[in-house]
């Protein structure tokens, strides 16, 4: 296992448990690619086939030899001007204005443990404790004044596999990087599915899967962040291929704003598989001796299917990306003001309402937007981050110290990122938000978009949230992103084609700084829901609210597109009310409570107005939820019907040991005279006996998972069910 370079064939092997990828410096010392997939013994050279083929030009070094052309190659790191037509990984455009750049093998090493890259996130392997390694393939046109290394990091245990490339200026004149992307896969045959995620704020990450023809397919977000319409993680995967059976290949970005990620069928039915940054907004010019680094890609395949493909990404995700104390640790129950109260709240309230979660048995009080500058509405006070005093009825440190009395943990809303141009902040340096000079800005929810491009707009933010952060012995930050950028234009920057990724570097920056200044704070993701839910942020937030739309039917989808790259513990879920504040539908709280489970757990709405009942229902959601956690936390999740299709939604997790299991289904919707529906579970013991907690019934492994958990018959819409299960005797 690891990586073995083969110095006869100039060959390099990566190899994980069950995976091999290979690559080759050929004759003409370019990079090829030569396989990834199952694990193999031996060379894959013979795959590649040279034939002299029709418009498909050849470079001037292969001589005599018309079969070698870059059009029908399989590479690793494909460039413009090379004669390939298909989507290239990097453009780069010198001084005179013209494009290309053909790259050779230069050198290479191999290195014991993960790389790190340098101000942004990546997948980390401390002290190599998991056997990880890296590979640097560095990559060279003398002729452009261009070097690229490649970087390849190799997880055996995950079968994860993690790609970046710098892009390095080694000339006297400007170079500038029009495109470069982070992963480039080429696959010289295969019959494939794209797998993507699609969506719109309230509703992402919808699963989407349709067969590869002979056309690029790019999806991708040029608004500045990851986004809620397209998201930066995707599949190819065979026809054939299940969520048990057959191959498939996923790519996920480590990296929260603006990409893109393609297919190509080619012309010899080739199909090329990309993923990197966006390259709308970018021009980013390298003066001598500077460097571009193109963030990381998680790469993964497995040949039992998604929910394996599923695991290895999330697993990495959880155990490689996550960082920080509450990286394994169980996560407070919150109760949430945002749609308990919205911003019509006051110091007296917000007391109601940690009395109510102490009562509830919950674990922390977050208070939501609308507590700083003058902020009643979204029209102010962004960039303002001081306590607004006279709503709250006194000091924050006063309401805090109340919920820290109680036994509770104490969190706060803040958007750092963004300013209203009714605040102090913005009346004193207009110039700090992105702004183009002499038109008028693109408003959203009002607010503009700082430029954290620039290092002072960091700082200044910074050290107030700092302040509040600290005076107030906050415990939990929800940082919040609830705009696109669209002004592209930075007063701190001589070019504006860098700004969208020193953008990107300046939040880093503040969220490392956070993780270092304050390391047991526990900070959850948000954008308006989930608009930057990327594995990129992850590794500052450990958890990420998914979705602002809190109706569980709604999330049932959400969670599902989620959970093919990202573990149950990262993503932000709570119990909001019936009927559901954003589409009015309606949903018993047991059900709503067992949607929520499958996330990070928490409560959205005003126990002041449940009668007893419900809060005495509440009281065992939230008890119930708590002894279930450590499942959840690390148990493996399962997929087991898929809610755009099947009138049942249902779901696991199973421990490692497969001693306890916890399965759920939702009936999507109820017939008359219905057909029996029958849950298939899995991930059991085969020939094992299962009893269930809450009857004590004994069920027989083997017919769970081969038949399934017949449904009773009940009316009513939308009914839960759930069965925790215990390994026993018959
Ligand atoms: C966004 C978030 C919500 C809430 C509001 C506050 O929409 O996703 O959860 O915090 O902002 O303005």
């Amino acid at each position: 296992m690891g990586i073995t370079f083969y110095k006869k064939n100039r060959l390099f092997t990566l190899e994980t448990e069950h995976t091999s990828y290979q690559m080759m410096v050929d004759g003409h010392d370019r990079l090829l690619h030569l396989y990834y997939g199952p694990l193999l013994k031996g060379s894959a050279e013979f795959l590649v086939t040279y034939q002299d083929r029709g418009f498909s030009a050849n470079p001037y070094d292969a001589g005599e030899d018309r079969t070698y052309s870059l059009d029908a190659l399989p590479q690793e790191y494909p460039t413009t001007g090379t004669g390939d037509f298909r989507s290239p990984a990097l453009t780069v455009v010198d001084d005179r204005g013209v494009m290309g750049c053909d790259l050779k093998y230069k050198e290479h090493k191999i290195l014991s443990g993960k790389y790190a890259l340098a101000g942004l996130p990546a997948v980390y392997d401390e002290n190599g404790a998991s056997g990880s390694s890296s590979l640097v393939i560095t990559l060279e046109d003398p002729n452009v004044g261009i070097e690229v290394d490649l970087y390849y990091g190799v997880l055996p245990q995950k079968d994860v596999i993690t790609r970046s490339a710098v892009i390095r200026n080694v000339s006297a004149e400007t170079v500038t990087v029009e495109k470069a992307l982070s992963a480039n896969l080429d696959f010289v045959t295969g019959d494939f599915d794209l797998i993507t995620f699609y969506g719109r704020h309230g509703m992402e990450r919808n699963f989407d899967r349709q067969p590869l023809t002979h056309r690029e397919i790019r999806v991708g977000s040029r608004r500045g962040a990851s986004s809620h319409q397209y998201h930066p993680l995707a599949i190819l995967a065979e026809h054939e291929t299940t969520e048990t059976a057959g191959g498939c290949y996923g790519l996920s970005f480590v990296y929260s704003g603006g990409f893109v990620c393609s297919t190509e069928k080619d012309q010899y039915d080739q199909v090329r598989f990309q993923m990197g940054l966006a390259e709308y907004g970018l021009s980013y010019p390298l003066r001598q001796g500077e460097e571009l680094i193109a963030p990381e890609v998680m790469m993964s395949y497995s040949c039992t299917g998604l929910r394996q493909l599923s695991w290895n990404l999330s697993d990495t995700v959880r155990d490689h990306v996550i960082r920080g104390p509450w990286q394994h640790k169980i996560r407070p129950v919150l109760l949430n003001s945002w749609e308990a109260f919205y911003m019509d709240f006051n110091g007296e309230k917000l007391r109601g309402l940690a009395d109510e979660a102490k009562d509830l048995g919950m674990d922390m009080l977050v208070l939501d937007d609308g507590w700083f500058g003058h902020r009643d509405d979204d029209s102010s006070s962004l960039g303002d981050w001081t306590v607004w005093e006279e709503k709250l009825g006194g000091p924050l440190r006063e309401l805090v110290d109340y919920v820290h009395q109680k036994g509770l943990l104490f969190g706060l809303w803040f958007e750092p990122e963004m300013i209203s141009e009714d605040s102090d902040l913005y009346r004193e340096h207009p110039d700090y938000a992105l702004e183009i000079p002499g038109r008028k800005p693109v408003r959203g929810r009002y607010q503009l978009v700082l430029d954290f491009s620039r290092k002072e707009v960091v700082d200044t933010v910074y050290e107030q949230i700092c302040k509040v952060i600290r005076e107030n012995a906050v415990d939990y930050v929800k940082w919040d992103y609830n705009r696109s950028i669209i002004d592209i234009f930075s007063s701190g920057s001589s070019c504006q084609g860098k700004v969208l990724y020193d953008y990107i570097l300046g939040l880093y920056d503040f969220l490392e700084r956070l993780h270092q200044d304050f390391p047991e704070l526990l900070i959850e993701g948000c954008s308006g829901g989930g608009g930057r839910f990327d594995a990129g942020m992850l590794y500052y937030t450990p958890q990420i609210w998914c979705s602002d739309n809190t109706d569980a039917m709604d999330r049932l989808k959400i969670q599902y597109g989620t959970s093919f790259g990202y573990p149950a513990m990262s993503m932000g879920a709570h119990v909001s009310v019936s009927p559901n504040e954003q589409c009015g539908r309606e949903v018993s709280l047991k059900t709503r409570s067992l949607v929520a489970m499958a996330g990070t757990y928490g409560y959205e709405l005003d126990p002041g107005r449940m009668d007893e009942e419900e809060k005495a229902q509440v009281r065992l959601e939230v008890a119930h939820q708590k002894a279930l956690a450590p499942l959840i936390l690390n148990g493996r999740y399962y997929r087991l019907s898929d809610p755009f299709t099947a009138p049942v939604t249902a779901w696991g997790f199973v421990s490692d040991d497969r001693e306890e299991a916890l399965f759920a289904a939702v009936v999507m919707d109820v017939h008359c005279n219905m057909p029996t529906n029958y849950v298939r579970f899995a991930g059991l013991t085969p020939h094992a006996f299962y009893r269930n907690e809450e009857d004590g019934k004994v069920y027989a492994a083997d017919a769970l998972m081969a038949v399934g958990m017949p449904l009773p018959f009940q009316t009513g819409t939308y009914k839960g069910y759930e069965w925790h299960l215990r390994r026993c005797e018959e």
